[in-house]
Parts: structure tokens; C-alpha cells; sequence
């Protein structure tokens, strides 16, 4: 079994039962925050091995609590693992079950995955791994959502795609998306993108935790 520190978030929002037996975690660090209380700093985690068992999420459990799996689960795979491909691949399974396991319109998601940079055209991006029906096999900076983000290196959350000019319609049942773009020494190496099949599927707290999720994957991969 290997244990490994990380130090990641300071929160104890989500109960330990709701997380899968893949990953069993331990409080090691608290932090004074004055007027005798303290604040999570630090757990250790234990990991047993990679199992299906990380994509379940329990139902019931807010967008928060489910987005702090989801990084939990992560940084727990990311451990002994750099490959993008494989990084990846967990990571949409992992925010389809999250975003699924939700009331609407997150369980509304019809497509999570990911666009990585085209290693044979600059400035592009090809598909990589995802959950959803088959997608645009290439995108160019600067087209559609996804193009968008690269181009710009800012996360776009669109309410209504219908009215982001430009939106490329892989899916015509998508009827708004996010996207947030991974960076690597600040480059774009890839993006993550969701879409929902109703409008407006996507807020500020979507963002926030996807965000992070880019973060760790940035470090996390060899890209
Ligand atoms: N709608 C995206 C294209 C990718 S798919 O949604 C999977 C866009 O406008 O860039």
C-alpha cells in the first residue's frame, strides 16, 4: 500500500464516507486559527489500488462535496502516475460520475473530456480522451469555445451556445458548456470541456474546482 503526504486544500467538507475504498484518508495537520479552533491543513492519504470504485459518487452530495472528491481521487491517482493519456482518461470519468451524481443541471452533462495540444499543427488542438458521444477530431485556437479558451488562456463558461458566435455544434443536444484551460509553464498543453444539454449548466463553482483540477493536472503530467 503506498502513503503519500499531500498538502492540497484547507477544508473538511466532505465526510470521510463519502469517499470510495480506493482512498482512505488521515487528518496529520491543523493549523491555529486563533479563538482555540484550528483548520485542516493536510492529510495523508493511503492508497490501495486503482479501482472503479473512485468514479462513485454518492447521491445527495453537493457540487462541492462532489468536486472535492473529484480532486481527492485525483491527486490520489496522479500520484505514482505522469502519463497524460492515462491521467486524463481517469479525470473524465471521474467528473462525468461527479457532474452526473448531481441534481440539474449537472446531471444534465452529456459530454467531459478533453482537448490536448496537436503535437503536429501549432496552434491546434486534437481530442483526447473523454466521456460522451464522439466528438470534433481538431480544433484551431481561436474556434469555437474550446478554441476560444486556448487562444485566450481564460476559462469561458457559456449559459446559451447558441449565442457564443463561432460554437461548434458536435453534439447538437449541447446547450451550454465551460471550458478551462490547462497551462504548463504558461503555455495552453490542453483543455478540459463540459457540456450540458440544457442551458446555463455551468457557474462559478464549476469553474473554481475545475480550475484547481487543471492546476494539479498540469503538474501532475508529462505533456
Ligand atoms: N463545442 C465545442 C467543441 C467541442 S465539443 O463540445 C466536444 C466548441 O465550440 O469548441
Amino acid at each position: 500500500m503506498a502513503d503519500f503526504f499531500v498538502k492540497r486544500r484547507q477544508t473538511t467538507e466532505c465526510p470521510n464516507k463519502r469517499f470510495s475504498l480506493s482512498v482512505q484518508r488521515r487528518e496529520i495537520a491543523r493549523k491555529s486559527t486563533g479563538k482555540g479552533s484550528s483548520k485542516l491543513v493536510a492529510w495523508r492519504y493511503k492508497v490501495d489500488e486503482v479501482h472503479a470504485d473512485s468514479s462513485t459518487f454518492v447521491a445527495g452530495v453537493s457540487k462541492s462535496q462532489a468536486y472535492d472528491q473529484v480532486l481527492t481521487q485525483a491527486t490520489a491517482l496522479f500520484a505514482h502516475q505522469t502519463n497524460w493519456v492515462c491521467n486524463t482518461a481517469n479525470t473524465a470519468s471521474l467528473l462525468y460520475h461527479a457532474l452526473q451524481a448531481l441534481p440539474s443541471p449537472s446531471n444534465k452533462v452529456n459530454w467531459a473530456g478533453f482537448y490536448v495540444l496537436d503535437p503536429s499543427h501549432p496552434n491546434q488542438l486534437i481530442l483526447g480522451p473523454f466521456q460522451g458521444k464522439v466528438a470534433c477530431q481538431t480544433i484551431k485556437f481561436g474556434k469555437g469555445v474550446c478554441g476560444a479558451a486556448a487562444q485566450s488562456e481564460k476559462t469561458h463558461i457559456v449559459p446559451d451556445v447558441e449565442k457564443f458566435p463561432g460554437h461548434i455544434a458536435c453534439d447538437s443536444e449541447s446547450r451550454s458548456e465551460i471550458v478551462v484551460p490547462v497551462m504548463k509553464e504558461g503555455k495552453v498543453v490542453a483543455i478540459i470541456d463540459i457540456d450540458c444539454a440544457v442551458e446555463e449548466g455551468f457557474n462559478w463553482e464549476d469553474m473554481k474546482h475545475l480550475e484547481e483540477l487543471a492546476g494539479l493536472l498540469a503538474d501532475a503530467c508529462v505533456w
